[in-house]
C-alpha cells in the first residue's frame, strides 16, 4: 500500500527501512534512508504510526532486562 503519494513510498519500504537496529528511528530520517524528503506531508503521522507499530512489536520481543523497556 502506498503511504506517500508525494515520494511513492510504500508501507513496506517504511517497514524495510526501520527493521534493522542502526535504521531511522525519527520520521524525517524514514525519507532520507528512502532517498527522498517530506513534500505535503500529510504521510508523516501515517509513517510514525508504522513506525511505533513495528518498533513496539520488536520492543515487545525484547528481553525483559532491555535497557529500552527499564528507560
Ligand atoms: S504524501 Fe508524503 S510528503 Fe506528501
Amino acid at each position: 500500500m502506498i503511504v506517500c503519494s508525494c515520494n511513492v513510498l510504500s508501507e513496506a519500504q517504511v517497514r524495510d527501512s526501520i527493521a534493522a537496529d542502526t535504521g531511522p528511528r525519527k520520521t524525517i530520517e524514514v525519507y532520507r534512508c528512502l532517498g527522498c524528503s517530506p513534500q505535503c506531508g500529510r504521510c508523516a503521522r501515517t509513517i510514525r504510526a508504522i513506525m511505533d507499530d513495528a518498533l513496539g512489536r520488536a520492543c515487545e520481543s525484547c528481553p525483559a532486562a532491555c535497557p529500552a523497556i527499564s528507560e
